[in-house]
This record gives structure tokens, sequence and C-alpha cells, in this order.
């Protein structure tokens, strides 16, 4: 397992020839960011050595280096999931190999229901907390020292210092922002509404399919974390909602600007 991360990892450093800042996740909501960055490479997921690859049709997936708000960004366009079938450890691989590419922050987007009573569709969530609730661990089974601890401390999953950032830029652009605790299941189904109610009742915010193994993973290296998650659907035992993956979209889109504006901020200013 570290030989594949280290040939992963030599790989990529050989091509990008730097270190860089920052590691983003293009979740639902963030997509376009790519189109802000200046694109000094783009290394396709198939031609990386023992790069996990994509199930979607047309939709290969790439890491893409440059430039953002001055600093040296990589980009992950194209995310695993593990209700794609794959195991806790390809979901994570990539995260591994950006430890070892010596990267110290990262960030990540998604899309997730909301189960708050004070949040609305198109919302914009930053996390600062997450419940597990995924059936598998990411860092069950022999550790790797190399990489991190065997008990790793949680106490700050998201960093502070990137939440506090995150508000002040949302104030100064007069973006509505929450603060909340994200609920991770493995889906692929969406919630009942006795779920989302459980969820609720747990003490989570929103709910959502992705984002916690990567930033076990992430937190078990010692990086930071900055987690920004859409609102895209509302759920609960008392709200009659249905949700398809066409209005998830949708309102993802709806929100990218805000959270484009968000991520910019935490980028410049860490
Ligand atoms: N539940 C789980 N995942 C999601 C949801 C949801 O309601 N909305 C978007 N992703």
């Amino acid at each position: 397992m570290l030989e594949k991360i280290k040939e992963t990892a030599d790989f990529i450093r050989n091509i990008i020839q730097d270190t860089p800042d920052f590691a983003i996740v293009l979740g639902s909501g963030l997509g376009a960011l790519k189109n802000e960055v200046q694109a000094l490479h783009t290394l396709d997921y198939k031609n990386i050595p023992n790069f996990p690859q994509t199930t979607v049709a047309g939709h290969g997936g790439s890491l893409i280096y440059g430039m953002l708000e001055g600093k040296k960004v990589l980009m992950m366009s194209g995310r695993f999931h593990y209700y794609e079938g794959y195991s806790m450890e390809t979901v994570t691989f990539p995260f591994r190999v950006f430890c070892l590419l010596e990267i110290k922050n990262l960030i990540v987007s998604n899309a997730s229901g909301g189960v708050n009573k004070n949040f609305s569709v198109a919302d914009v969530m930053i996390i600062k907390d997450h419940i597990n609730m995924m059936p598998e661990h990411p860092l069950r089974g022999k550790n790797i020292s190399e990489l991190g601890p065997r008990f790793v401390d949680m106490s700050e999953a998201y960093s502070h210092g990137m939440i506090e950032t995150a508000e002040k830029i949302a104030r100064e652009n007069n973006i509505k922002v929450h603060q909340g605790v994200y609920v991770a299941l493995q889906g692929p189904t969406f919630e009942t509404p006795a779920e989302y109610g459980m969820i609720r009742a747990i003490g989570g915010d929103a709910v959502g399919m992705s984002t916690v193994p990567e930033v076990i993973v992430a937190r078990h290296q010692g990086m930071n974390v900055f987690g920004i998650s859409i609102i895209t659907d509302l759920g609960g035992p008392d709200i009659a909602f249905s949700v398809s993956h066409e209005e998830v979209l949708h309102a993802a889109d709806k929100a990218m600007p805000n959270v484009i504006t968000i991520v910019k901020g935490v980028v410049k200013n860490h």
C-alpha cells in the first residue's frame, strides 16, 4: 500500500515540480472553480499510476494543478464515493498521495440534505464538525505509521481558523452562511423521513454521502481541513419533500458562486 502511494506521489511530483499549498476537492457546487484557476498541468486519472478510476462514462476525472489567489492548488475533479462500490482504501487513496506530496491544507465541498429547520434550499453550510455513520472506517486495519498515528485526535477536524476566515468573507460579501454538523451515511438512497428525523435527533444539521472518509484520512496525516456544504434539499419527519438528483444539481449550481467566493477567500488567507 505505502509503496503504491509513494509511486503515485513521485509521479505527480515529477510533473508539477513543486509542493501545492492546497488540495481542493471539486464536489457538487464547486465544479466551476476549475475555470478560475490558471492551470499549469492537467493529469487525467487514467494516466496516473495506481490512481482509482471513475465509474461514470465520459467523466474520467483529473487532477488540475495551477494558481488560485496567488496560491498553488491541486484540484481533484471527480471524486470516489463509497456507494459506487469502492473500498475505503480506494476512496481515500488520493488523500494519502496528497500527504506524501506534503500538502498541508485540504478543502472539501459537497451537496447535502438539510435537516435543520432554519435551513433553506441553496443555503451554504460551513462544516464545523461531522458524525461518521459510514459502515466502514478508512483507518481500520494495520496503521501505516509513516502516514500518521494509530489513534487520531478529532477535536478540531475542521480548522477553526479557516472557519473564522470563511465567516469573515461571507460577511464582507453579504453571503448568508450557516455552521453545522455534517452526518455521513453510505447512500445511495436519499433518506426516508424517519431517517432524516434521526439525523436531526443525533445532532446533525445536514446529511450526505461523501467527505467524511477523506477528512478522516487528512486528519490522520495532520492536514488542516475546511469543508463546505450546499443544502440541496430538505428532509425531516415533518417535511413532505421528494428529492431527485436533478434537483440536487440545480440547487448546487444556484449556490456555486457563493461557495466559490468563500473558498477563494480561504485559499487567499491561509
Ligand atoms: N441525503 C443524502 N445525500 C444528499 C442529500 C440528501 O438529502 N442531498 C444531497 N446529497
